[in-house]
């Protein structure tokens, strides 16, 4: 896993190594189609999870997580420190399973059955899916042009009584970062209704140069007062089959509203745990290099596409390691990831996914190597060719 040099190996497997892995994103697909959909990158762990989930299973130690006492609050607190410039109050720390199981308890704890939770769309696709469960209303805000967002329509949404708002920046599917000036007006917004937000930021420690991300947290009161932050290790260290991830606030007012969920520390897995504290306390050189890899890639698309695909448009993210396609241009209907898939046995999201935004869209994942993110764009040219 290290190289002589002392760096790290970012080497990624052969297709039919790839198709090895269990997880959802290599498991799906026959095995000469090339996965380029679910966010997890092929690149190996990082040597220090890897070894202190080695030491867990050579201690048997797969039994329930403790309901307080893990080490996760402190290294998640050091790491926020170092990489994002975030002062984070430990004892404001709660552990859920995953980001979504947090964000639908916290609809359900903060607003009443009916009330509305507003996102931005296009939009990861388990917010339509999931957030349901809550027994919440659903309120779609389109981003404007590049992924701006709408400051008026939110407050017409705001105006009509929407109570939450599920707020991911960086944003999936565009990568986008969204400012300062932006995120202090949301705050502002929300806060003169009264209303919550949800700060989804599971993509924050993979901002990649060029940007800057201000947590939810260290906006301003405001942002504070009715803000809770949800992260985990799984984005930037790929351990999202592993169940646990982290709340978090900074106000009395957001203490108090997430003691009134049901404790969820049981179903948060001890591996999980473990990882994410191994990646938190020792995985910022790591982290360092993979950001690097991913903006490499990133200008490797945008030259891929210029020479193979260039009715293909996109504005290149900001964040993370998904490229938000705009395939309209080659006429292929609504989906342009069935062709896809069909003749050039490349799979990608479909756009749809994401909401009605996302017709003629496609998400590529490019957290893989340049020969696969290469072999990916010939696979889309040979496909409409
Ligand atoms: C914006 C966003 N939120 C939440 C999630 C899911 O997080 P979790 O697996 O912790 O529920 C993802 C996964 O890709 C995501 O992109």
């Amino acid at each position: 896993m290290y190289l002589s040099n002392g760096d790290f190996d970012l080497q990624v497997p052969g297709l039919a190594t790839l198709h090895q892995r269990r997880s959802e994103k290599w498991s799906g697909h026959e095995t000469d189609v090339l996965a380029s959909t679910v966010a997890e990158m092929d690149f190996p762990l990082a040597p220090d999870v890897v070894a202190a989930l080695h030491s867990a299973i050579d201690r048997h130690d797969l039994g329930y997580t403790p309901p307080t006492g893990t080490q996760l609050p402190a290294a998640f607190a050091g790491f926020a420190r170092r990489q994002l410039g975030w002062t984070v109050d430990q004892d404001q720390v709660t552990l859920v399973p995953d980001v979504m199981a947090g964000l639908i308890e916290l609809c359900r704890a903060l607003l009443a059955p009916g009330e509305e939770v507003a996102f931005f769309t296009p939009a990861y696709p388990p917010f339509f899916a999931e957030l349901p469960q809550a027994r919440v209303e659903l309120v779609l805000l389109p981003l404007g042009a590049a992924g701006v967002v709408d400051l008026e329509a939110l407050q017409a949404a705001l105006a009509g009584g929407v109570r939450a708002l599920v707020l991911a920046n960086p944003h999936n599917p565009t990568g986008r970062v969204i400012p300062l000036v932006e995120l202090e007006e949301i705050a502002d917004l929300c806060s003169s209704y009264g209303c919550w937000v949800l700060a989804d930021e599971i993509h924050a420690s993979l901002v990649l140069e060029g940007a800057t991300h201000t947590p939810w947290l260290e906006v301003s009161d405001a942002a504070r007062e009715r803000g809770v932050a949800l992260t985990s290790a799984s984005k930037a260290f790929n351990l999202a089959g592993l169940k646990a991830a982290l709340m978090i606030t900074a106000s009395d007012r957001a203490r108090e509203a997430v003691r009134e969920l049901p404790p969820l520390t049981d179903r948060v897995g001890i591996l999980g745990v473990i990882a994410a504290e191994a990646a938190f306390a020792h995985g910022d050189r790591w982290l360092d290099v993979v950001r690097a890899r991913l903006a490499g890639n990133r200008e490797l698309l945008g030259e891929l596409l210029a020479a193979e695909l260039s009715k293909i448009t996109w504005t290149p993210p900001q964040a993370s390691y998904l490229a938000w396609l705009d395939c309209r241009a080659l006429a292929l209907g609504d989906n342009p990831a069935e062709t896809f898939l069909a003749r050039g046995r490349i799979a990608v999201s479909p756009g749809l996914d994401y909401g009605r935004e996302g017709a003629g869209f496609v998400r590529l994942n490019f957290g893989t190597s340049p020969e696969h993110l290469t072999d990916a764009v010939r696979r889309v040219a040979r496909a409409i060719s």
